[in-house]
């Protein structure tokens, strides 16, 4: 049944898998460290890189086994894993139920691998982390068809983590023109409005784009796939990101969810990203994303100019 349905649903529902496995292996080392962290002398980057690393061979060692012809590309560099280095048990070749058994809109029938490019952040919001801002940390797999974002995963391995502490975490996934799953999509308050941005210290310029925009209230959250969260759960109407700092598998998972529920993520001029195999990984015009319950368009038009100039092409 499963080999019948799309290319692009199928990859869809590994991803879903591979994401909440690769959860699992970071709470696992994340885990080891807590306990061993103050005794043995660890240090906690380590820790992140290994859980970096290993959450990206499950979900990298999964997909290419899976799916062959489709492009790949991890933050964590070029995936030259053999097989054999890749523990058998994160090669995950279940694949999401409900995400397979939705009905896949037409426009996907007759895509080939070729043209298809995952991008995998395999553990975002590592600094919060440290910082024990659990809820912050995602697993970011995004899909992209001819240079466009079409879907995505936003996984949070830590969701929910005080109340249940044997939790599994959740998974959001979408895709365009089929809808969201994982999660209950809110609308933002409509008496005010909300916008999230970067924990780091903003300067002038930023805030007087702050101050253009007419924000009510400004939530600084870390982490790309957190802050899309925000969007997607009506607790900010807008995300501003003005820096370049940010990579193609920060955005391209989180905006497959957002464009999925009828959002939008582009740069600070308005334009959105390409996302194609041989692109540049820095998205080098800061990101403005959106809830689709405001103007995209009329917000960016209202970018002071100076903030614009920063980011020229
Ligand atoms: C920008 O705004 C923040 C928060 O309101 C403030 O702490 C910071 O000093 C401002 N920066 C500048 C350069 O005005
Ligand atoms: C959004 O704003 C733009 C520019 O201000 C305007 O042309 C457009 O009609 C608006 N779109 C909607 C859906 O209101």
């Amino acid at each position: 049944m499963s080999q019948s349905a799309p290319l692009i649903l199928r990859l869809l529902a590994s991803s879903v898998s591979a994401a909440s496995r690769a959860g699992q292996i970071i709470k696992d080392v994340m885990h080891k460290g807590n306990l061993g962290i103050v005794e043995k002398g660890l240090d906690k980057n380590d820790l992140q890189t290994e859980a970096d690393r290993s959450a990206q061979k499950c979900i990298i060692g999964s997909l290419s086994k899976l799916f062959p012809g489709v492009t790949i590309i991890g933050e964590e560099g070029p995936h030259n894993d053999q097989p054999e280095d890749i523990p058998s048990d994160w090669i995950v070749t279940e694949q999401d139920k409900a995400v397979l058994a939705s009905d896949c809109p037409n426009e996907y029938s007759k895509i080939n691998p070729q043209e298809i490019v995952v991008w995998v952040d395999p553990l975002d919001g590592t600094s919060e982390y440290v910082e024990g801002l659990l809820d912050h940390v995602t697993v970011l797999i995004g899909l992209a068809v001819k240079g466009k974002t079409v879907g995505g995963v936003v996984h949070q391995p830590f969701y929910n983590y005080e109340l249940d502490k044997q939790g599994v975490g959740r998974t959001l996934w979408g895709l365009v023109g089929l809808g969201v799953g994982g999660f209950v999509p809110h609308p933002p308050p409509s008496d005010k409005f909300i916008i999230t941005t970067t924990r780091s210290h903003a300067d002038a310029v930023v805030n007087k784009t702050l101050e253009a925009l007419k924000a009510d209230e400004i939530i600084r959250v870390g982490g790309a796939g957190h802050k899309v969260l925000m969007l997607l759960e009506g607790k900010a109407h807008a995300y501003v990101f003005a820096s370049k700092g940010c990579k193609k598998w920060d955005t391209c998972g989180p905006e497959g969810v957002l464009k999925a529920l009828g959002g939008t993520l582009t740069d600070i001029h308005g334009n959105e990203y390409n996302y194609a195999k041989d692109v540049s990984y820095p998205n080098a015009q800061g990101i403005f994303a959106t809830s689709k319950h405001v103007n995209h368009s009329e917000l960016i038009s209202k970018i002071p100019k100076e903030l614009k100039d920063r980011f020229p092409y």
